[in-house]
């Protein structure tokens, strides 16, 4: 089902070569001192990295899931601050506004979007709603023919650069869930402050923050879908989203799989190259065979999508295990490099430390359990 076409072969060699030519040169000055890559992401806004599955009619590239996922796995091999980037302003803000919004809103919005002229950001979690998503805090009082927004958003990918938030919130109490929205609100408007820059263990370059609306008047035609529709669409974008982050951590894993195999064959101990020893010899293997593993979920999730399948427990294995095969395999590469591991400039222990995020955002490792049990139990004991 993945032989690559002639296509999806173009879209991966463009942006292994945009990942390798331009990313890594600086990749290790923008990670130690958190430099958000301002040049980078124009060169990726350029390549069309940031609006790959937006239909042409609004600007964007019009390439399906599975070439979006390639370029991610390219990118993320080098630069995961870069990658989430893409990864937001791809499947959760044009993916979203492309499927649900209006034809207004589309018009108005993805041109700007997928061309990344502006970027998005997807403004979900709470000081006290992450994996709790139901529990909003932040208030959308109806006036009639606009909102009133109040509240605080955390951990916002693209917080201080994105022009664009979609920003969930409680309008109706009473209906729980069901009483939620989702608006478009533009940073430029009145109300809205960002937060400062977090200090991050990993995509230490990319801008998370948090945002806090205050009496921000927003117009009804900025909601998305009825009444009510918010949580619905947030759950359906996020399950988009985490194919885009299961690439996310496969691209990771594969990196450091590919540093580790050229540093086993070039470094000697024992009077031998280190891959010779099977010792090491057989970490490689096991990098390569669950990285395989990995793949074939990933891809699968994104061909399924492709397909207009349902793809939630698809997507939501392909990240469980994708971050989980990161984690584990980024940690045995730095044990390969030994010494030279520990220290920035082989990468590798980036790599380590921006594996780790693939396991908590976008649903923790937790919650995509709780989405693969609940479909378990409703019959669905196979991805079909
Ligand atoms: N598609 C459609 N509808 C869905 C759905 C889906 N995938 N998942 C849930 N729903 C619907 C249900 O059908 C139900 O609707 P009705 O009551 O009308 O029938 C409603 O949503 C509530 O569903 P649940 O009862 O399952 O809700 P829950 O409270 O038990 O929570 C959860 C489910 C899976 C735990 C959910 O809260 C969740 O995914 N939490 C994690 C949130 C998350 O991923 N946060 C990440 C922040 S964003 C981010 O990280 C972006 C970034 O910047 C990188």
């Amino acid at each position: 089902m993945f032989l690559l076409t002639e296509e999806h072969l173009a879209v991966q060699q463009a942006a292994r070569d945009f990942a390798q030519n331009e990313l890594k040169p600086g990749v290790i000055e923008r990670d130690s001192k958190a430099l958000y890559p301002t040049e980078q992401v124009k060169k990726m806004a350029e390549l069309g990295f940031l609006g790959m599955m937006t239909s042409p009619e609004y600007g964007g590239g019009g390439m399906d899931t599975l070439s979006y996922v390639l370029a991610m796995e390219e990118i993320s091999k080098v630069d995961s601050s870069c990658s989430v980037i893409m990864s937001v302003n791809n499947s959760l803000v044009c993916w979203g506004i492309e499927k649900f919004g209006s034809e207004e809103q589309k018009r108005k919005y993805l041109p700007k979007l997928s061309s990344g002229e502006w970027i998005g950001s997807f403004c979900l979690s709470e000081p006290e709603a992450g994996s709790d998503a139901t529990s909003q805090r932040t208030t959308a009082v109806d006036m009639g023919d606009h909102y009133v927004l109040n509240g605080t958003k955390n951990w916002i990918t693209n917080g201080a650069t994105s022009r664009v938030h979609l920003v969930i919130a409680q309008t109706n109490p009473e209906l729980k869930h069901r009483g939620i929205n989702c608006l478009i609100v533009e940073s430029d408007w009145a109300g809205v402050t960002i937060g400062g820059k977090e200090d991050k263990l990993g995509i230490r370059s990319s801008d998370t923050t948090s945002i806090m609306y205050n009496d921000v008047k927003v117009p009804k035609e900025n909601r998305i879908g009825d009444d009510g529709f918010g949580f619905k669409f947030a759950m359906m974008t996020l399950s988009g989203g985490r194919i885009g982050i299961a690439s996310q951590a496969l691209g990771i894993a594969a990196g450091a799989y590919e540093l580790s195999v050229a540093y086993a064959q070039e470094r000697s101990a024992f009077g031998k190259p280190i891959a010779q020893h099977q010792a090491i010899a057989f970490k490689l293997a096991d990098m390569a065979t669950e990285i395989e593993a990995a793949r074939l979920m990933v891809y699968r999730s994104a061909w399924m999508k492709d397909q207009h399948m349902n793809f939630d427990q698809a997507a939501a294995m392909a990240k469980l295990y994708a971050s989980d095969v990161a984690m584990r395999h980024t940690v045995e590469a730095v044990q390969i490099h030994g010494g030279y591991g520990f220290v920035k400039e082989y990468h590798v222990e980036r790599l380590m430390r921006d594996a780790k995020i693939t396991q908590i955002y976008e649903g923790t490792s937790e919650i995509q359990k709780i989405v693969i049990s609940r479909n378990i139990l409703n019959g669905e004991l196979y991805v079909k």
